[in-house]
Order: C-alpha cells, then sequence, then structure tokens
C-alpha cells in the first residue's frame, strides 16, 4: 500500500509515521508514504498558491493550477493511483470504506487548506470526498492522518494481531464490549466474575450483551440500525 499526500504542509503529517504500528509497518514494506508540494508546481514568479474566493466570500482558497499540475504529474506516474479529497462537505468515511480502501495499492490524499480547494479541481481528480465528521477542521491534512491510519490497519500483516480485526467495534455494527486487563480487582472495582472463570462460550455470549447494552446507551442510531437488520 502506497499514500501519497498532496499537502503544503508536510510536518503535519510525517509525525504521524513515525512511531508505533504504522512505524512498524513502513519498516516492514507494508505500507509506503510520499508527500507532494503544490508549491513546487507554482508557474508564477512568487510561488503563490491561494487566492481570494471568486464571487467573494470569507477566506483564501487553493488557486487551481499548481495542485491541478501537481495531480496531473502524479496520474502520469500511476495512472491507476486513487484521489481521495478529505473535506466537511464529503460523505461520511465509516469503517466500510476503510476496509474497501485497504485493497487498493495507491491512495492520494489531496489536502486542502483555508477555506478550500478550486472545484474545477475537484471535479477532474477526485474519485471520492470524504468527511470525518461534523465539524470543520483548518484542512485535510489532519482527516488524510485519520483516514490512513484506519485504512492500514486492514492492510494484511499491518497489525501484529489478526483476531484485532474480527472483534473489533463496528464489526458486527456494534460497539465493542468494555475489556480489562490484570489485576482482578483494582481500585475496589472487579473485572467480571465470568471474565475470569475461563469458560469461552459463555465469556463470549456476556461480551455480546455488553456490546449491546453499551450500543444501546451510547450509539441508539447504531443499534437501532443492528436491529432492524
Ligand atoms: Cl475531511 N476536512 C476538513 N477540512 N474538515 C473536516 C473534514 C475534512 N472532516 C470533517 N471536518
Amino acid at each position: 500500500m502506497k499514500f501519497t499526500y498532496v499537502t503544503l504542509f508536510e510536518n503535519l503529517i510525517s509525525p504521524y509515521f513515525e512511531d508505533s504500528i504504522l512505524k512498524r509497518a513502513i519498516e516492514k514494506d507494508l505500507l509506503s508514504i510520499e508527500f507532494y508540494n503544490p508549491r513546487d508546481y507554482t508557474t508564477n514568479k512568487h510561488n503563490k498558491v491561494d487566492d481570494y474566493q471568486a464571487g467573494g466570500g470569507a477566506g483564501l482558497l487553493l488557486n487551481a493550477q499548481p495542485l491541478f499540475d501537481t495531480l496531473k504529474e502524479i496520474k502520469k506516474r500511476d495512472p491507476k493511483a486513487h484521489f481521495v479529497f478529505p473535506a466537511p462537505a464529503g460523505k461520511a468515511f465509516v469503517q466500510a470504506d476503510a476496509k474497501r480502501l485497504a485493497s487498493k495499492e495507491h491512495i492520494v490524499f489531496v489536502n486542502g487548506r483555508y477555506e478550500g480547494i478550486d472545484e474545477r479541481v475537484v471535479e477532474t481528480y477526485a474519485d471520492e470526498i470524504f468527511s470525518i465528521g461534523d465539524y470543520v477542521l483548518t484542512g485535510g491534512e489532519l482527516a488524510s492522518c485519520v483516514m490512513s491510519d484506519a485504512i492500514s490497519r486492514n492492510v494484511s500483516g499491518v497489525l501484529g494481531n489478526v483476531d484485532s480485526l474480527s472483534e473489533e467495534s463496528f464489526e458486527e455494527k456494534l460497539l465493542e464490549a468494555p475489556s480489562f486487563t490484570k489485576p482482578a480487582v483494582f481500585q475496589n472495582k472487579s473485572v467480571p466474575s465470568e471474565f475470569l472463570k475461563g469458560n469461552h462460550a459463555k465469556i463470549a455470549n456476556l461480551k455480546n450483551k455488553m456490546a449491546k447494552l453499551k450500543t444501546k446507551y451510547f450509539r441508539p442510531d447504531l443499534y437501532a440500525r443492528s436491529c432492524a437488520e
């Protein structure tokens, strides 16, 4: 899996891959990352990459030309690359997208800053436009990291323990049951006694019940959908 980030601010993204699971994925050659800066593709003499909005409106937009030429170059080098644009106006990014995109060989995240990107670039290049939630970020970089993380952990070999993938939240359209580690009693609170007795069928049954209750309490929307299926 290769992730390309088109951004004016490589430093907002690169540190995320310098520790823990994604660092190991890069060391194991399961993942590679690269960066393109639209400022390197400007044709104006001050290397300007942003401008006021046509027709007025608050804030600056990324100009079409530098971004367009950056994406053209990436597409020329890899015609099969899949272009993802993070934007608050995109469709909601969900676990099913993370799984589906994990089978792509090359994903390009095109990060706007300021108030966004000239729409003509979006129309020409976007394969998909995603939002990571109903709030506005200062740019796409953080959203790209979120999506990259969620996608990479579905790439074969990235997680040490493959079972982590099958039991987790959203896999069964429910939140994950609470989990506990040692000691059995901590701060006067005990691990549920069933968890300590070693009957795996009973434990699985209890976990399923807890997952349902937790989902009903914290995410009634998810719960209603899982009951409807
Ligand atoms: Cl993907 N980008 C930006 N800039 N803001 C967001 C977002 C994305 N998702 C939610 N807010």
